[in-house]
């Protein structure tokens, strides 16, 4: 195991009507005003809206509004939230909904105390060092930004859709999770939703690190967890036990327990940013179909991670004689299971198109720290090309 310090100091409340204590969180990590960011009006169905909004109300804390936060979320409402909330002295974010409305939340928060633009922060030419305070109620089980050390966002001239640089800085405060907001989501969002948290704990998972026993077993125990839990949540989206596994283990998989002392892998994350970027598909869709492919490809470099892999999460019959059976196996179950629950799993599935593919290598080199990608196997150009192939 690697030297690590890990530092995750979000307050989680978690569970049915915990929603009630928005006020009572807001005041007690400094929030006089609050600017709310919500995304395209699901909150205003699923009751989270209406219950925040009462809990403000209760504790005298008045509250601004930007709405219309889309899947994979642009610049433009950034600007517009950082104008917003000088505009109307909010000292307080407070994003409800999934990991687009809390990355706005995230991006503003960065982009209010610093004079430039707020790219300048993504692109690397400006450190994050102060940022205003960001508390979220979650409504979807998924890219786990809520106890996160991450922000995606989108800058629309040119398409590009970046990760900011990873710090503790912009960890939420704290985060709302009532599992109850979650039976409202389509199938195809909590399996989106799914799918990334697996792949969250996967892109751990793969690693050349040694000795990284209670990493592993964490990251099983959780990937068994929700590939229980999903099909129950899809077949009785009102399943209250399943959803309440389903939006903790969410959380576990990318507030980086399951990453500590390892090296990590994220090559699958940041080609998916380049489709979801292109195509606007939910980013746990994308993940269904490029992380499977890179696992092809890269099974060589360690079968017996995969093997590993296949037996203790997919429960697959070790063939000792022949290890790389029983890890081909794994990949194809772990297919197998996004495909029953209703995932994509080519480029074609998706809208995508293999023409495209250079415009995706290119547009990856763009990024700051461009290529190589990932850290099990170190992806070029070339590579990624090869990756998309596989996945069409
Ligand atoms: O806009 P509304 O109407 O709210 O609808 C949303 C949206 O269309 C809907 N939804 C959310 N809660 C709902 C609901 N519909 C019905 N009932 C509910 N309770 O779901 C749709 C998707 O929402 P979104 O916030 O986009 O989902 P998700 O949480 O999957 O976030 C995806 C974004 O997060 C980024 C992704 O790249 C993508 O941009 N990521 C952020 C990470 C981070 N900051 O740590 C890490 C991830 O790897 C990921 O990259
Ligand atoms: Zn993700």
């Amino acid at each position: 195991m690697e030297n690590f310090a890990f530092y995750s100091p979000t307050l989680f409340a978690f569970g049915d009507g915990e929603a009630r204590r928005s006020g009572e969180l807001v005041r007690q990590f400094g929030g006089h005003k609050v600017l709310l960011v919500i995304g395209g009006g699901s909150v205003k169905r699923n009751g989270s809206y209406d219950a925040v909004t009462a809990s403000l109300k209760e504790a005298g804390i008045p509250y601004s509004e930007l709405s219309g936060i889309q899947a994979n979320p642009r610049s433009g409402k950034v600007y517009e939230g950082i104008d917003l909330c000088r505009r109307e002295e909010c000292d307080f974010l407070l994003a409800i909904g999934g990991g687009s409305v809390i990355d706005t939340a995230k991006a503003i928060s960065m982009g209010v105390p610093y004079d430039g633009d707020f790219w300048d922060i993504f692109a690397g030419k400006h450190p994050i060092e102060t940022i205003l305070p960001v508390g979220v109620v979650l409504t979807i089980a998924a890219a786990g930004s809520e106890g996160s050390d991450s922000c995606v966002i989108t800058l629309e001239e040119g398409n590009l859709k970046w990760g900011c640089p990873k710090t503790d800085v912009i960890r939420p405060k704290f985060a709302i999770l009532d599992p109850s907001y979650t039976c409202s989501l389509p199938a195809y969002q909590t399996a989106s939703g799914v799918t990334d948290m697996l792949a969250h704990i996967m892109e751990r998972y793969f690693t050349n690190t040694k000795d990284v026993d209670i990493t592993d077993r964490l990251g099983e125990a959780l990937m068994k967890t929700i590939i229980a839990a999903a099909p129950k949540a899809l077949e009785n989206p009102g399943d209250y036990a399943a959803r309440a596994d389903l939006m903790w283990a969410g959380m576990l998989a990318h507030n980086n327990l399951c990453g500590t002392g390892r090296a990590q892998d994220w090559a699958s994350h940041q080609i998916e940013h380049e489709l979801s970027a292109l195509y606007d598909c939910a980013h746990g869709a994308g993940l269904a179909v490029v992380m499977p492919a890179w696992m092809e490809y890269v099974l060589p470099h360690d079968v017996n991670r995969f093997a590993q892999f296949a037996v203790r999460v997919w429960d697959c019959e070790m063939d000792f004689a022949h290890p790389e059976v029983t890890a081909r196996a794994g990949i194809a179950r772990f297919r197998a299971f996004l495909k029953s629950i209703g995932m994509p799993l080519t480029l074609s599935d998706i809208g995508a198109r293999a023409e495209d593919i250079p415009t995706m290598t290119a547009r990856h080199g763009e990024k700051p720290g461009g290529f190589p990608l990932g850290r099990f196997v170190k992806i070029g150009p070339e590579e990624m090309t090869s990756i998309l192939h596989l996945a069409e």
